[in-house]
This record gives C-alpha cells, structure tokens and sequence, in this order.
C-alpha cells in the first residue's frame, strides 16, 4: 500500500493542533495513533471509554469522531491548563467527563463500569498502576498504549521502562497483544477472560 495519506481529520483538531503550538505543548499523540483510536473505539457503539492523559485534547478529538450517540468517555490530566483547553473544545459534550487529577489516584479510587476501551497516555495505566488499569478492561475491550518506539529525547533507563512493560504484557495470559512497528510504537491488547 502506497497511500497512507490521513484526509479523515476530526473536525476540531487543526484548532487543537494551533493552540498545542501556541502553548509549547510538546507531547502531542500523533496523527496515525488517532486513526487507530476512532476505527477501534467505533467498533464498539455504545462503548464506555477512559483516556489516562488528556493532554490538549488531540487524542481525544479522535476518540470522540469515533464514538456512537450512546458512547461515554472520561479522560483524566493532572495538569489544570491542559484540562481547561480540553473543556474548551469538549466540555459541551454531555458524553465525555474531562477530570483535572492524578491519574493514579484516580484509578486507585474508581469505583464504577469497566471500559471498553482504555488509551493509556500517561505514566499511570503504563509504568504504575498496570494491573489496576488492566483489571478495568471488560472482556473483549481494548488495552492501547503508543510510544513504544525509541526516541532520541527518551530520558536515560527509559527504554528499560518500556522492555518490562512489553514483556509484562506478553506474559498476561488473560490478554491477547499485538505489537506494531507503526506510529510512534503502537500496542493494542484485548481482554480475552
Ligand atoms: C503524552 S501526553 C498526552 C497527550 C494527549 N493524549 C494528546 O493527544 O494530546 C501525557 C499527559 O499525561 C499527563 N500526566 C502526566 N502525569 C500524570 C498523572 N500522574 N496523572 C494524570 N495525568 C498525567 C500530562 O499532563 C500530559 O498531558
């Protein structure tokens, strides 16, 4: 295949994209990723979702070009000017719950549905809190981390962070993983007990 050109873009995200420059937002989750996420959260209609790491919003806005009428979404950042540009573009939509806290605490504390889906963007849900995060996927829902590939800016030890992770996921024999060499390194992993 030839034509890898993305010409679906959420309707909101050049916008997202201007003001993540604007402020020197600098942990942007990639254009590939997002397509990911939209074809995989539409599967599933009436999904309930949870993002850890809101950011600006610019994986949410394709979270959210995914999602049927019936669909929920809580997304959680700790960082209160990141959750307020998010509410900006998304606090009218009475489907999602932006939540300005630590995500670890947050997910220590959740008492409620498991997810359908969970895009796990953060040090929590991926380098802390694994199992807890893994134990609010419902069987058949989606497990999706990216960054997985090594970077020139990825701070010393950093990659021995992501071999445990891999190796952590592989080993669970509740989920089935696929790795992919794409994007910025994604993993997408599927409750199957
Ligand atoms: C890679 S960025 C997320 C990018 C975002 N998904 C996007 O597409 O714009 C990681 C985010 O996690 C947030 N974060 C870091 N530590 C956190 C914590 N302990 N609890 C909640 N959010 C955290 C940061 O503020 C940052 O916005």
């Amino acid at each position: 295949m030839n034509d890898t050109e993305i010409r679906d873009l959420p309707k909101k995200h050049g916008e997202i994209e201007k003001k993540s420059m604007e402020i020197g937002f600098s942990m942007p989750s990639d254009l590939y990723v997002g397509t990911m996420l939209k074809t995989l959260v539409s599967s599933k209609p009436s999904a309930n979702i949870l993002e850890l790491g809101t950011g600006v919003g610019l994986s949410l806005s394709w979270l959210v070009d995914g999602m049927g009428r019936d669909a929920n979404l809580i997304t959680i950042d700790n960082d209160p000017e990141l959750v307020a540009i998010a509410t900006h573009f998304f606090g009218h939509d009475k489907r999602i719950k932006i939540v300005c806290a630590d995500a670890s605490d947050w997910i220590k504390n959740y008492v409620g549905k498991r997810f359908d889906m969970i895009f796990a963007d953060a040090w929590p849900g991926k380098y802390v809190q694994i199992n807890e995060t893994l134990d609010l996927v419902k069987v058949g829902g989606f497990y999706v981390i990216d960054d997985m590939t090594a970077q020139l800016n990825w701070p010393e030890g950093h990659q021995n962070h992501v071999d445990r992770l891999i190796t952590f996921l592989e080993n669970r024999e509740d989920f089935n993983i696929t790795k992919l060499n794409w994007s910025t390194g994604l993993i997408i992993a599927v409750r199957k007990s």
